[in-house]
């Protein structure tokens, strides 16, 4: 059944059966010409390393090892490098440090790494990153700052010991909601919280203390996440908690419409489809900027036409470098069409865009392309569009999960599965 929405849903919005990624790069002089029609970008920077290797987790990621740590950072510089006259000097309007979990390289070459961005390319913008909470020491988050990142992340998961156990999160409730205030206290522009729910044994009443408790601890943003399960991990492997799909559907939107009451009453605004974000505050953002290029093991490029991916081991990654290589391993065209459908699902997911944004990126108008779309989403009531603007509704955001669910979390299985069973893939099918 999910298949066959999954199809459906492919066809209606981008007219192809499926997305197949193939080995074939773009050339350097490819990548010179696609840069020239760009006037401004994001970064994304992968840092692929953990301390520990959590069970429901499908990013990039690997144990820490500083031999690898140590190539990791020379290979980073080489790829900065490889960009530099490709990018040139054009602005570059959001930079996001992500993971696996970037503050394992506090000490060991993130400082090396960020001065070698800044003095290659065109920063305008704050630094976000993402960081692990057991990292938040008080000397830990006066170096962060002092490396230039404003907008900290803080990975908490759940705020019950019972929880955090079984995720593996090696930490107490009390010992994260400390890092939280301090991490607080160090005068970041912005604080993110992210936390799961829906998760297994999770009450109603555990969710409720928990978004009283984010409100109460006074977070810039929470970024709410139901439990994803991913069957390439050793959580989404066990059938046990993988059964239940309305159940869990059901106890899913309960959850989250106990937080959207607690956060809406505590003061804050939804400002993506998982986020809600102090009212005032600046939002903290991963990559969702209309295009952006991602370095790093498994650092994904957007660029207008095309998507390409990185290798996603280190030690491969650190190889291809060191011989003079590009990291991308898997790459795709993106018709007209496609590049449609994705520009819409991002900006639907930032739960808000204005209607000449379309026109700018597109030359044409969004209600003569996708007019009988608005119109049936409206009536369902998942969007408001006031004849300036769209914007994303409660009931939006929940069908836009359900959504997640059935398209991008298969899309990601499929294409992050193949890249981590195999560093240089013939190519994936999605
Ligand atoms: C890269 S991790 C956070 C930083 C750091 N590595 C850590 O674990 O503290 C990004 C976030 O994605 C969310 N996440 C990870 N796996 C998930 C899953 N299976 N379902 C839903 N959210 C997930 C978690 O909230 C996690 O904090
Ligand atoms: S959840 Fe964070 S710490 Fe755990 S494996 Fe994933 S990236 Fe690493």
């Amino acid at each position: 059944m999910e298949r066959l929405i999954r199809y459906f849903l492919l066809r209606l919005l981008t007219g192809e059966r499926e997305i197949r990624l193939t080995k074939a790069a773009p050339s350097r002089d490819q990548l010179h010409a696609k840069f020239k029609r760009i006037d401004t970008l994001g970064l994304y920077v992968h840092i692929p390393f953990c301390e520990q290797i959590c069970p429901y987790c499908p990013y990039n990621k690997e144990l820490y090892r500083s031999d690898l740590a140590d190539g990791y950072v020379k290979a980073l510089k080489r790829e900065i490098d490889f960009y530099s006259d490709i990018v040139a000097n054009k602005p570059v309007t959001s930079l996001y440090i992500g993971g696996g979990t970037p503050t394992t390289m506090l000490h060991c070459g993130l400082a090396d790494i960020i001065g070698h961005l800044r003095h290659t390319f065109n920063l305008q913008c704050d630094i976000h990153m993402e960081s692990h909470p057991n990292h938040l020491s008080a000397g830990n988050l006066s170096l962060i700052k002092s490396m230039g990142v404003q907008h900290l992340s803080i990975g908490v998961e759940a705020l019950v010991d019972r929880h955090l156990k079984n995720l593996c999160r090696p930490y107490t409730a009390s010992g994260v909601k400390e890092a939280i205030r301090r991490a607080i206290s160090h005068g970041f522009k912005c604080v993110n919280v992210d936390v799961m729910f829906a998760l297994p044994g999770q009450t109603y009443q555990e969710i409720e203390e928990t978004g009283h408790e984010l409100v109460k601890l006074g977070v810039d943003q929470a970024a709410a996440y139901p439990l994803f399960l991913f069957p390439y991990t050793p959580m989404g492997k066990t059938s046990a908690t993988r059964g239940h799909v309305i159940f869990q559907s059901l106890k899913r939107r309960r959850m989250l419409g106990i937080l959207e009451r607690i956060f809406y009453q505590g003061g804050y605004e939804r400002s993506s489809a998982w986020a809600f974000t102090r009212r005032g505050a600046p939002r903290y953002c991963s990559v969702t900027v209309p295009l952006y290029l991602g370095l790093g093991a498994g650092g994904g490029s957007y660029l207008r036409d095309v998507f390409y991916l990185n290798t996603f081991g280190a030690a491969e990654y650190i190889q291809a470098l060191e011989d003079g290589r590009m990291a991308i391993a898997l790459s795709v065209d993106l018709t007209e069409r496609m590049q449609r459908a994705g520009w819409l699902y991002w900006r639907i997911y930032e739960t808000r865009f204005r209607k000449t944004d379309y026109q700018d990126r597109f030359g044409e108008d969004i209600d003569k392309a996708y007019g009988g779309y608005l119109r049936l989403l409206r009536w369902l009531g998942f969007l408001k569009d006031d004849g300036q603007r769209i914007v994303l509704s409660d009931r939006g955001a929940f069908w836009l999960h359900a959504c997640e669910d059935i398209l991008s979390i298969d899309y990601i299985s499929k294409l992050w599965g193949t890249s981590r069973r195999d560093p240089w893939p013939e190519q994936a099918i999605l």
